[in-house]
């Protein structure tokens, strides 16, 4: 049987690379202001390095193997927290999937377990200034839009929207968590890169939804 969504995890991960590759002089002067100013330099490391990954990836791979194999690149290259956490949420979202998955809906699904995964490795939560801000409600609004009948590109644009509020609310939170938490007071105005890279990563995965509108939501028609 063929991996139904292969192709689209395929597609995210190649249109993140490059958007991240655009955005990252912008994400490194955000983390600038708040921060030790690499998050740019980490992620476009992270995401070159899924690239060249995925340019060696075998034309039969499933959706899980590409995302264990990329998740494990990026921890392997990226010194910085924010390595360690995106790694874990491709492999997180990899180990959920399995074998098997039946369409859009077991990515969305998956991709709220591997959230989860990043939420327990970085002991962190919602409301605490890190890209779980963003990660959190996009990948909720992407899950319940498809349950509740929504196309694939259609839950990709609730997703874009829940990230950028979700992104938009970092600016008025006092971080928890990394770096920044050593400015108390002093973080609240700027907007958590990680936040911003997640919004990126998201709007890069609803590209890749909408390029792929025939793509099975479900192998269960009553979901
Ligand atoms: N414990 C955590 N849980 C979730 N996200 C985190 C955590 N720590 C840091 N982050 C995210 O990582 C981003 C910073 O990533 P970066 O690539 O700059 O690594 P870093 O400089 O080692 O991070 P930091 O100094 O924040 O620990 C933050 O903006 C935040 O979104
Ligand atoms: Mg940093």
């Amino acid at each position: 049987m063929t991996d139904p969504i292969v192709g689209i995890i395929c597609l995210w991960l190649r249109r993140a690379c490059e958007d991240i590759v655009a955005a990252a002089s912008e994400l490194t002067g955000l983390d600038a202001r708040i921060g030790d100013g690499d998050h740019g330099i980490n992620m476009r490391r992270g995401m070159q390095a899924v690239a060249d990954v995925l340019e060696t990836v075998e034309a039969d791979a499933g959706s899980a193997d590409v995302l264990r194999r990329t998740g494990r690149r990026i921890i392997s290259v990226v010194g910085g927290a924010s390595g360690p956490l995106y790694g874990t949420l491709l492999i997180a979202t990899a180990d959920k999937l399995g074998e098997r998955p039946g369409g859009v809906l077991d990515l969305a699904r998956a991709l709220e377990h591997g959230v989860a995964a990043v939420g327990h490795r970085g002991r962190s939560e919602v409301g605490q200034k890190t890209m779980l801000d963003t990660l959190v409600p996009a990948t909720s609004a992407l899950t319940s839009a498809l349950r509740s009948g929504r196309s694939g590109p259609e839950a990709g644009r609730f997703a874009v929207a829940a990230a950028r509020a979700g992104r938009d609310a970092t600016r008025d939170m006092v971080a928890q968590r990394g770096r920044a938490s050593y400015l108390g007071e002093r973080a609240r105005g700027h907007l958590d890169p990680g936040a911003a890279s997640a919004f990126i990563l998201i709007n890069s995965l609803a590209a890749a939804l909408l390029d792929q509108p025939a793509a099975p939501i479900s192998a269960d028609a009553s979901r």
